[in-house]
């Protein structure tokens, strides 16, 4: 915890063109600075930076907030690490408050880092500095991997089994007992400790922060089992930890890609070949929360399979653990028979880009999956239609979901008619209401044009707001994406008079953030003269759109009282609805009477 004072101070105090200054060329335009957008690949600069209202957002990408925002996302840092960081730049000391429980749980985590990070060390140095390591070094040989990349993923080597490595430890003056809750070592008896990796060869899991969080042991040959890793550990999750990316967030940042691969070795034979945007599972399938870690470094994730049957499945089962992370994701195959390790060495850099460049959307995969499985039978269409609906469902980007849809017409030839009706039975069970979809990012967003016209007019003339203040409605009228934020921006005005930009992009959780940052940045000037007019014209539209939207809800509950012969249901509901087409029909007149009377 940081104390909002600090937090202000710091903000306050920091010139965001000079922060980003730091890692990037800006040049003033106008009133805003212009870049080279680091986080997608441009060439004409549409990353835009405006130093009075301490915000950047990217046209091309969509990517915003405010100084912090920026270095969380170039530097992968946390929240009070950017903020430490901007301190640290503006000689602003930052001492961070923490309860007394949350620094021992640091202190404790801390404790547990130390140990892996010196077991490592232990390992690395038998496997190259010590006599017992040469058979584990002949079998890196064998296996045609060279010393650096070794090196450079700290690989090492446990000696057959004995007390090397407790007593490595205890003479580090470490807890033996940490060691035993990281799976390291366990207790056979009394102060006799036996060691989990014995003549093995050690990769190191880092993580992308570079610490250790656990281990990797590999046979050297044939033996069972072939790789024996840490168990779960509060330090290590094999669901929410990659193999590599300490090692290729770099590589990832400058080619704009990530590939995921299977094995400890695909990812070491693909770096030293080169091919350093490589990371790998542990031994486990892809979950959400590994796309999700990955999709902060970048939106272009490649899954790399088998080029057998089972790699055909796994890419078509991945699709929905996508979607699941917001994300589309890409399938690539090496040939069958082949994993990346084998295929790099055998044919080379460039033919192994050309697998990965030739990556196509797991959508692809999925879908056809599904047609194998359910046939092409009326029925099996059918079901199909569903599943895919189902999966489509949950894609929370419109054109995204959109552009699948026509993908699924295109390829399995099932009418657009057939999706959209499994669409509607499945919002609609009996009585239930219809589910609400979760809103869709805003930006790249063809709906809630109003929304954001309203949003956008009060963000960069805020002295607006007094007129949307008497609107008491406004919130309800508004999309529910946008609710919040127009709820909290009339909270900030009514408490403070004024709009901080700065404050509000804090306020929100980085995806906002960005939105807002957008809202303010983008759009023509609007006159003066103007301004009330754009305002009431989109609060009308809101109304409309209401009103519309409340009417089909109506009409729908009316039907359905008709249908379960719910005499008073339906007679409230069609009292409320021609009070709502009385509204609708108000609203009506005063546009007609503004037009006649406006030349
Ligand atoms: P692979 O069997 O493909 O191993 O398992 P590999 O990494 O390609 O190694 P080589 O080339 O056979 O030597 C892929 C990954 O599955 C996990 C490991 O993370 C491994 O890298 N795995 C495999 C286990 O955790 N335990 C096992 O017994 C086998
Ligand atoms: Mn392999």
């Amino acid at each position: 915890m940081i104390a909002e004072e600090k937090i202000i101070e710091i903000r306050e105090r920091a010139s965001i063109v000079e922060v980003i200054s730091d890692h990037l060329t800006l040049k003033k335009a106008g009133r805003n600075y212009l870049g080279l957008c680091p986080f997608h690949t441009e060439k004409t600069p549409s990353f835009t930076v405006n130093e009075e209202k301490g915000i950047f957002h990217c046209f091309g990408c969509g990517v915003g907030g405010n100084v912090f925002h920026f270095l969380m996302r170039y530097e992968h840092l946390t929240f009070p690490e950017a903020i430490e960081r901007v301190g640290k730049r503006y000689g602003i000391v930052v001492d961070r408050q923490q309860r007394p429980e949350a620094r021992r749980e640091a202190e404790e985590r801390e404790a547990l880092y130390r140990v892996n990070e010196r077991a490592a060390a232990y390992f690395h140095q038998a496997l190259f500095a010590q006599a017992e390591g040469r058979t584990a070094l002949a079998y890196l040989k064998s296996r045609g991997i060279d010393e650096g990349v070794a090196r450079r993923f700290y690989l090492g080597y446990a000696p057959r089994r004995g007390t090397g490595l407790a007593g490595f430890l205890k003479r580090e003056g470490l807890s033996l007992d940490n060691a035993v809750r990281l799976g390291l070592v366990s207790e056979r008896g009394n102060h006799d400790y036996g060691e989990r990796f014995s003549d093995r060869l050690i990769f190191p899991i880092v993580s992308s922060a570079g610490r250790v969080v656990g281990f990797g042991g590999r046979v050297l040959g044939e033996g069972l089992p072939k790789y024996l890793n840490s168990p779960e550990t509060p330090l290590f999750r094999k669901g929410s930890n990659v193999y590599g990316l300490y090692q290729a967030k770099e590589a990832i940042r400058a080619a704009d890609r990530v590939a995921v691969v299977e094995g400890y070795l695909d990812v070491i034979a693909l770096a030293q070949f080169g091919i350093g945007y490589t990371v790998a599972t542990l031994g486990t399938a892809l979950t959400p929360e590994h796309v999700r870690i990955l999709g902060r470094f970048t939106r272009n994730i490649i899954a790399l399979f088998d080029g057998d049957e089972a790699g055909r499945k796994a890419a078509a089962r991945s699709f929905e653990i996508f979607i699941d992370a917001g994300q589309l994701g890409r399938a690539a195959f090496v040939p069958k028979d082949e994993d990346p390790d084998s295929f790099v060495r055998a044919r080379g850099k460039e033919a192994m880009e050309v697998v990965l460049d030739q990556a196509t959307p797991l959508a692809d995969y999925a879908f056809s999956w599904l047609e194998n499985r359910y046939g092409t039978s009326l029925e099996g269409k059918s079901e199909v239609a569903k599943e895919i609906q189902r999966l489509l469902s949950k894609v929370r980007n419109p054109f995204e979901a959109d552009l699948l849809a026509r993908r699924a017409v295109d390829s399995l030839g099932i009418s657009e008619d057939l999706l959209r009706r499994s669409a509607a039975s499945l919002g609609r069970r009996g009585n239930e209401p219809e589910p609400k979809k979760p809103a869709p990012p805003a930006l790249r967003s063809r709906e809630d044009l109003a929304e954001r016209a309203l949003l956008g007019l009060i963000l960069r003339y805020p002295s607006m707001v007094s007129l949307l203040a008497p609107v008491e409605d406004i919130e309800t009228l508004c999309a529910s994406h946008w609710r919040d934020m127009m709820g909290r921006i009339l909270t900030e005005w009514r408490a403070s008079g004024e709009i901080d930009p700065g404050r509000l992009t804090q306020s929100f959780p980085p995806d906002q953030a960005a939105e807002i940052a957008a809202l303010m940045l983008e759009g023509e000037d609007v006159p003066e003269e103007e301004r009330e007019k754009a305002l009431s014209d989109c609060v009308a539209h809101l109304r409309r759109k209401y009103l519309r939207n409340l009417e089909t809800e109506l009409r729908r509950a009316i039907r359905i009282a008709e249908e379960t012969n719910d005499e008073k249901a339906k007679r409230e509901r069609m009292l409320e609805w021609q009070e709502v087409v009385r509204r609708e029909r108000q609203l009506d007149r005063q546009r007609l009477a503004a037009k006649t009377h406006s030349p």
